[in-house]
């Protein structure tokens, strides 16, 4: 990356603030300068001279303390930088944001900006949740913010869980990387479009150490991810366990659970494609155990009474304002491939589904290979058997000539 980039660090008065001092360190250790402001509420959580430590740059949060020279008030503070990260972004901050309120440095700077802007949410997942932050953000993604995260998972608050955590500090240097890597993004076919894929295996809890899941590599959907950067989308991969080399400029989400995954997916929308290539568990464990099931001498195997997890693909693919232009669908099927294809691509109301037969003699589960067959309403395509990443690589190809005669026909 080039050593010249600049960031202004805004920081939110959130419980996860003090992650905002590994986020710097790694950004200078990556060359950038960078320079914060912190709101009020951020020094209950981390201290001005920590932050100045390590940014070697004076941190600023009053909106009338201009320096003598009155060369960074909030108007320079805006245009003085290459973009603007905040993190954490409390749910307030979001809702002033969105709301176009300039009382205080850190809303005035992202008010008077003209740079792009990266938010990185944190905060309690019933806050995350609530209707007001969901309109929040979607206000925001609307106006054209980029966000990374949240994650999900543990909260500070002990037994609570959701999304709601900070992202990771590499995946918000990847979401700011990717934001620097301008160029892939003001060309290629899907350049200007946002691209969110699911890939891999769920895992669905039955005790704190064991989970139902399946063979699914993630191998797919990580190309598909790699192909759609490469077209010039800005992508978003939610991905269950896998172990696989992460795309590079990709955002990636980790999840565990079909339910998760799910509320990864909203979150991650507005998107103009959506492919949902992960596989995911149809079932839950109604009750997973908070303790390991044991053994006991004498007594018969437990029942496992399973749930069934809610349709991401059909969830997702319904008729709305939220609905991506393009939904395609893979079903991994076992027999009769197509026939079961095409009832899915009518019950779940997908654009395409892209179907393979994941019989365990085909070896497309965790090979590098696959044959599929693209059904859509104007009939089946069947492609002959190539590497994955040629598979991507087509469906990308495709559904960006997809979008553009959309556009066209809008036109
Ligand atoms: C202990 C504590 C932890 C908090 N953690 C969060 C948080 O993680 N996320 C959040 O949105 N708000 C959190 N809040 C609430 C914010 O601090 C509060 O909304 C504040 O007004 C945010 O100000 P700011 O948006 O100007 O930084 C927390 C408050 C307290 C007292």
């Amino acid at each position: 990356m080039s050593s010249a980039k600049r960031i202004l660090l805004i920081i939110g008065g959130g419980i996860a603030a003090y992650k905002c001092l590994e986020l710097i360190r790694r950004l200078k250790d990556r060359g950038y300068s960078v320079r914060a402001v912190m709101t009020k509420a951020a020094h209950h959580f981390v201290t001005p001279l920590s932050v100045g430590a390590l940014t070697n740059e004076r941190v600023l949060t009053d909106l009338f303390d201009l320096d003598e020279e009155r060369e960074i008030g909030h108007i320079r503070l805006a245009r003085d930088c290459d973009l603007i990260v905040v993190a954490p972004a409390t749910a307030d901050l979001m809702a002033k944001m969105a709301g176009g309120h300039a009382g205080d440095l850190a809303t005035a700077v992202l008010l008077a900006t003209d740079k792009p802007v990266l938010i990185a949410p944190a905060m309690n997942p019933a806050m995350w949740l609530n209707p007001a932050t969901r309109r929040n953000v979607a206000h925001l993604k609307a106006d054209g913010f980029r966000f990374v995260g949240p994650a999900i998972g543990e909260m500070a608050e002990r037994g609570e869980a959701g999304p709601g955590r900070l992202a990771e500090v590499p995946q918000i240097i990847d979401a700011i990387e990717s934001a620097f890597v301008g160029g892939a993004e003001n060309s290629g076919a899907l350049a200007g479009r946002h691209v969110v894929v699911t890939s891999g295996p769920t895992h669905e809890p039955i005790d704190p150490i064991r989970y139902l899941a399946n063979k699914s590599s993630g191998k797919q959907g990580f190309e598909l991810a790699a192909a759609a950067r490469e077209l010039g989308a800005r992508v978003t991969l939610i991905t269950g366990p896998v172990s696989l080399p992460e795309p590079e400029g990709v955002a990636i989400v980790r999840v565990k659970t079909a339910a998760e995954m799910l509320e990864a997916v909203r979150s991650a929308l507005p998107a103009d494609i959506a492919v949902f290539a992960a596989a995911v568990a149809d079932w839950r464990v109604s009750a997973p155990q908070m303790e390991k099931i044991k053994k006991a001498e004498g007594q018969s195997a437990p029942t496992l009474t399973l749930t069934e997890n809610a349709d991401i693909l059909k969830t997702i693919a319904q008729p709305g304002p939220q609905r991506p232009s393009l939904v395609i669908g893979f079903a991994a099927e076992t027999q009769e491939v197509v026939a079961h294809a095409k009832k899915k691509l009518k019950s779940k109301h997908a654009d395409w589904i892209i179907a393979n037969d994941v019989s365990p003699s085909s070896g497309v589960m965790g090979g590098e290979n696959n044959t599929v067959h693209v059904i859509s309403s104007n009939g089946v395509e069947s492609w002959p058997e190539m590497s994955k990443a040629k598979v991507a690589r087509k469906i990308m190809e495709r559904a960006a000539t997809e979008l553009d005669g959309k556009r066209t026909a809008a036109e």
